[in-house]
């Protein structure tokens, strides 16, 4: 099966990406021998009853990753700056989903953009859920400028446990696309890992993007494997050329 025979210039798409779109960038993925979750346990730190227990542990994580985010170095890569191209001239539209708290997709071009998990640049208050943006570090003394409460404010990301965002808009993008790319992501964590075979079901045609096979390899009609900057840029030039044609 191959791309051309199975999806028209007028199908609109839909684009999941994780954590190895990132990774050329300088950013660490979770899952990889020298990821994140390698270093630190998910219960220590990514959960609300972390944040319960050990806040200025659990703050102390994210300030890290969001000072990371900050350094000169971590900059969009070619894979980003394709999907953002993408979204310029598909005519059926795209909708990037991702997973990442990154913000490199809005900095590679993308704008119709949905953070399911959050974003890192996002500070808010868990008692009143105002939302500040700025990426200097979230201390417990800090006090919430809308409801004053005080030892409150968190990163406004997604922890275990906790619903995923816009998952109605996500539902429906899926029910009625007629192509779904994942793009570096292992396939480990639901709801986003569902999202081929909600696709699939809808009858959209579904492509893998990833360094290696994820865990749902075989739930995708055609898989591509190697950096995310070469194999991104070629399939995104593929896109173009069945428009052009
Ligand atoms: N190009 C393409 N893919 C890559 C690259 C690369 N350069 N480097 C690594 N990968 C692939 C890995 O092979 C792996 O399959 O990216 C995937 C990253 O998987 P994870 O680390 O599990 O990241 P992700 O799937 O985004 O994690 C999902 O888990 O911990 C949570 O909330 C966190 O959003 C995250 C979610």
């Amino acid at each position: 099966m191959s791309l051309r025979e199975n999806i028209s210039p007028s199908d609109p798409i839909v684009i999941l990406t994780g954590a190895g779109i990132s990774k050329e960038s300088g950013l660490q993925t979770f899952r990889d021998p020298d990821g994140i979750w390698a270093k630190h346990k998910i219960e220590d730190v990514a959960t609300p009853q972390a944040f319960a227990r050990d806040p200025d542990a659990v703050l102390g994580f994210y300030n890290v990753r969001r000072a990371q985010m900050g350094d000169a170095e971590v900059q969009p890569n070619a894979a980003h700056q394709a999907l953002g191209a993408l979204e310029g001239f598909w005519p059926g539209g795209v909708l990037l989903v991702t997973q990442n708290i990154d913000d490199l997709h809005a900095r590679g071009g993308s704008r119709n953009l949905i953070h399911m998990h959050g974003e890192l640049a996002k500070t808010r208050c868990n008692e009143c859920g105002d939302l500040v943006g700025g990426i200097g570090n979230i201390e417990t003394a800090m006090t919430c400028a809308q409801c004053g409460a005080t030892g409150t404010m968190r990163p406004h990301v997604v922890w275990f446990g906790e619903m995923p965002l816009e998952m109605d808009r996500i539902g429906a993008a899926l029910g009625s696309c007629g192509l779904f790319v994942s793009i570096g992501t292992s396939g480990n964590v639901y709801p986003a890992a569902g999202f081929v075979q909600e696709a699939r079901t809808h009858g959209a045609y579904t492509v893998e993007l990833n360094l290696e096979e994820s865990l749902g390899a075989s739930l995708f009609q055609e898989g591509r494997y190697g950096p995310a900057t070469e194999i991104v840029p070629t399939f995104v030039d593929e896109l173009q050329a069945l428009v052009q044609s």
